[in-house]
């Protein structure tokens, strides 16, 4: 069974049982805790957590899922792929244990022909959690799996969570049974190789803590509601169903292994070795190839990191498989082709992301050269001074400068009859594994080594004095530096500063820190760029000592400066307004998925699946303003949570709350919010607002801008003053200017149709004259023209169709090419008698199509495709005459 088709039945079973169903969220979903999504539930959570009502109760979807812990795992294992399809279904708090396991059973067993999977039931086994006795008895006795066939199994294995912080329950898992040939009986507690886990069915009752790994972590309580989260392998069904031996051989993957096989004059499946690269090149592919779609780019950090390493390691790994050329356009393509069926998107996208493949094979290959040239001087020095083996230092030199494959390094120094001192590659690579967990920790503000911050946390939690004042009388107790405690800094250090009590704002909730200054009555000041809170609870001046000298136990001042403050509100109390205008114009279901402010500007991020009108755009503009005009009052006010929540006071869920909020409200029920930002007193405050535009940024996820204040008045100035000088040029009134500028495009448009239109009568005229170039290659008579730079499409459709009918007597081939500016467009004709003789012009266009960097296709006698590369032009007409001869 194809995977595309394992996909509909998978929807078309729950769609047919009343589930709603949810496209797939982007890979990299907004979400502080995951580098990319990673299981279907995840766009779930809100719902699970009980902070947001879903519009239904039961749902289905086939989530993009990638992991990305053990990338050298992949290839290795039957069942490990980088990106995978998760197939879910969700229940919240409609059916519970019984519902989920009677629907899985059917759509696993069901016959073919019903719409099912039609797996045997005999192949099939479950796990249970230890105690859940409730799924056993539902396994047992009303689905009718035999005892045998039910293993209980412990919290490792059979209790589910992110890994972090959320919703969990136990579970209860479906095994497919591969046979004695793949290992011992026993069951899933025997072999995970030979039984495959196909489908994980949880029940997610509680809401989990703190902890590591699987097992250790509290359970903080129940969930609102009894849910049900599920998730089935799309990959491991497909590769179960199709009967081969792993999931990098299915009818998704495996054309791209045999691209690789063209690519590298290798062979699969002989020998080990080798079969692993390929099943990297071919996973790698893929999860670049659907990384790249969601937006991903090659860095030296974060998901763009994760991207960069999958790239080269396909390189790598076809390089050592013997590819001479570039190979990252056709592997990814091959993989885009088996893709796009079920994700259209890749095709609007394949431009795009093919440029960002290529550029980044491009600079690997470039460091790659530099790293060869540096290798074959290490050779050559170790060899004139009698040694076989290369040092671990130059090999890890390779690896740490020029990004160099140690894999690589090896398979070379054997090549040279050298070897490498692995042991002190392994010491290097550590101490710079060592260097970097340091340096990422000090980075991250809120992860750093906390025992500097500890003892304050627990003994000095700063008091926040900004709502009511701007400046405030406070005591230095403590000073960090560089990382470290200390007990003074002087002038030109740059220092964290912590204090009893302070008036500057820390980042949060969207808003940037406040800026200021702390100064001592003896002269000494720090000036602050930024200020962070640690646990909370802590907060973090970040400056520069421009004068003096700070000591721990100092009395000092901490002031706010007034005009960033000023304009931190202004922007704040707008984000709100505009939230909630957005919510008037768009419906209740725009929910925030991020935000940020800072003096003068503001963007808000929100969950809508299409882009925003134009009209839609001024009326939240229009209502924005309109909330400044009537000068509400910002009123603050603090309440238990749930009070909030039943006022229906809008939350962030990312956020975790404490027991008692701080709520926001501006104009009654116009806008509530949990806010613990500073606002203006009244919303005419904030002066004017005006939007700027929007944008998506993500699926399903759009981000509005917006300036406020006196930064509002002032690019509104500017646009006044353009739209004044395009009044000049047009010699118009400026509200005339859009019916000018139409009128005037429409000519040109005009008069460009008319060249075009006189350009290709010429071409056609001259059509019989081209046919003096026609040459007889075997039986077949064959016009391959280059036709001038320019011609369209089109142009090229309707020649081809002329001049194949003036070759309509014999067996004979048209093809015909043209640089076209953007495009390589071309067109290939075959008459019908050579179409007899078995010519195809969907195969010719695929010839050309490979050289010109496009693809094409159509029917035998007709077909067409686009190309983007010019300069395989001569290659591809050249291409069609060697495969006539
Ligand atoms: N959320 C469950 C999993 O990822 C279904 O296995």
């Amino acid at each position: 069974m194809q995977t595309h088709e394992i996909r509909n039945r998978f929807i078309q079973h729950f769609v047919k049982a009343g589930h709603t169903e949810v496209p797939s969220a982007s890979l990299v979903l907004d979400d502080p805790n995951l580098l990319f999504v990673n299981a279907g539930m995840v766009p779930f959570k809100p719902y699970f957590l009980g902070h947001q009502t879903p519009e239904f109760n039961t749902a289905t979807s086939i989530q993009k899922c990638v992991r990305t812990l053990d990338i050298e795992e992949v290839g290795i294992t039957t069942r490990h792929n980088t990106f995978f399809q998760m197939a879910g279904n969700f229940s919240f708090g409609d059916y519970f244990k019984e519902g989920a396991i009677k629907h899985a059973w059917s759509l696993l067993t069901g016959s073919i022909e019903d719409g099912g999977f039609g797996i045997p039931a005999e192949k099939l086994w479950v796990t249970v959690y230890l105690d859940d006795d409730e799924a056993h008895d539902i396994w047992a006795n009303k689905v009718g799996v035999p005892e045998d066939h039910i293993q209980r199994r412990g919290m490792a294995d059979n209790y589910w969570s992110m890994g972090v912080p959320g919703p969990c329950g136990p579970c209860s898992e479906i095994f497919y049974d591969r046979g004695p040939e793949y290992g011992v009986d026993g069951g899933p507690e025997a072999d995970e190789d030979r039984y495959i886990e196909i489908w994980n069915l949880v029940f997610m009752q509680n809401e989990r803590g703190e902890g590591t790994g699987k097992d250790s972590f509290e359970i903080l309580g129940p969930l609102p509601k009894q849910n049900i989260d599920t998730g089935m392998g799309i990959e491991r069904v497909a590769f179960l169903l199709q009967g081969v031996d792993n999931v990098y051989e299915t009818d998704l993957l495996r054309p791209v292994i045999n691209a690789a096989e063209e690519l590298t004059g290798s062979t699969y499946n002989a020998n080990h070795a080798d079969d692993i690269r390929f099943r990297v090149i071919a996973d790698h592919s893929r999860t670049g190839l659907m990384l790249m779609l969601d937006g991903v780019t090659p860095s030296n950090s974060d998901r763009g990191y994760i991207l960069r390493r999958l790239l080269r390691r396909i390189v790598r790994s076809a390089r050592l498989l013997g590819a001479k050329g570039e190979v990252l356009d056709r592997l990814i393509g091959v993989a885009a082709e088996t893709m796009t069926p079920s994700y259209p998107e890749i095709a609007d996208n394949w431009e795009r992301i093919r440029r960002v493949a290529v550029a980044e094979e491009k600079a690997f290959t470039k460091t790659l050269a530099a790293g060869e040239e540096l290798f074959a001087q290490a050779a050559t020095k170790a060899k004139s001074e009698g040694k076989t083996i290369l040092s671990g230092h130059d090999a890890f030199t390779l690896h740490d400068t020029h990004g160099f494959p140690i894999d690589l390094t090896i398979e070379m120094a054997e090549e040279a009859g050298l070897t490498i001192d692995r042991a002190e590659f392994d010491r290097e690579m550590a101490e710079q594994r060592a260097r970097a967990k340091a340096d990422s920790q000090a980075k991250k503000k809120s992860h750093t080594d906390l025992h500097v911050y500890r003892e304050f946390i627990d003994n000095n939690p700063t008091v926040f004095t900004g709502y009511d004042r701007l400046a405030d009388e406070s005591t230095v107790v403590g000073i960090v530096s560089g990382g470290e405690k200390t007990s003074s800094a002087s002038e030109g250090e740059e220092v964290e500063l912590i204090l009893d009590r302070t008036p500057l704002y820390a980042e949060s909730g969207g808003q940037m820190a406040d800026r200021g200054r702390i100064v001592t009555a003896d002269g000494a000041i720090v000036d602050i760029n930024d200020v962070q809170k640690v646990g909370k609870k802590l907060w973090l001046h970040k400056g520069i000592v421009t004068a003096g000298e700070f000591a721990a136990g100092v009395a000092a001042e901490a002031q706010v400066d007034e005009k960033w403050r000023h304009g931190a509100r202004q922007a704040h109390t707008a984000t709100h307004l505009i939230h909630a205008a957005l919510r008037e114009v768009l419906g209740q279901t725009a929910t925030q998925a991020g935000s940020m402010n800072k003096p003068g500007y503001l963007r808000f991020d929100f969950k809508y699946g299409e882009q925003l009108t134009a009209d839609q755009l001024r009326q939240i503009e229009e209502i924005t303003n309109e909330a400044v005009d009537r000068d509400w009052a910002v009123n603050t006010t603090e309440m238990p949570l749930e009070e909030a929540k039943a006022a229906g006071a809008m939350a962030l869920f990312s956020e975790n709350y404490g027991d008692v909020v701080r709520v926001v409200e501006i104009g009654g029920p116009f806008s509530m919010e949990l806010c613990g930002g500073t606002h203006v007193a009244h919303s005419s405050q904030i002066g004017p607002v005006s939007v700027l535009g929007e944008a998506s940024v993500g699926s399903g996820v759009r981000r509005i801008e917006a300036y406020s204040g006196l930064d509002s008045f002032r690019y509104l100035t500017t646009e006044r003053l353009l739209a004044e000088r395009l009044a000049t040029e047009f010699k118009a009134p400026s509200a005339e200017l859009p019916d000018r500028i139409a009128a005037l495009a429409d000519k040109l448009k005009a008069a460009e149709k008319q060249l075009a239109d006189l350009k290709a009568g010429q071409l056609l005229a001259n059509a019989a004259s081209h046919l003096d170039s026609a040459r007889t290659i075997g039986d077949v008579t064959y016009l391959g023209l280059n036709l001038p730079a320019g011609t369209g499409m089109k142009d090229i459709r309707s020649l081809a169709t002329d001049l194949s009918k003036r070759l309509a007597d014999r067996p004979s081939v048209v093809a015909l090419i043209a640089d076209g500016g953007q495009k390589v467009p071309f067109v290939v004709a075959v008459s019908d008698q050579a179409v007899d003789k078995g010519v195809k012009a969907g195969n010719l266009v695929k010839l050309m199509g490979e050289k010109v960097g496009g693809k094409g296709g159509g029917k035998p006698s007709m077909a067409q495709g686009s190309g983007s590369d010019a300069s395989g032009i001569e290659a591809a007409l050249a291409a069609i005459e060697s495969e006539l001869a």
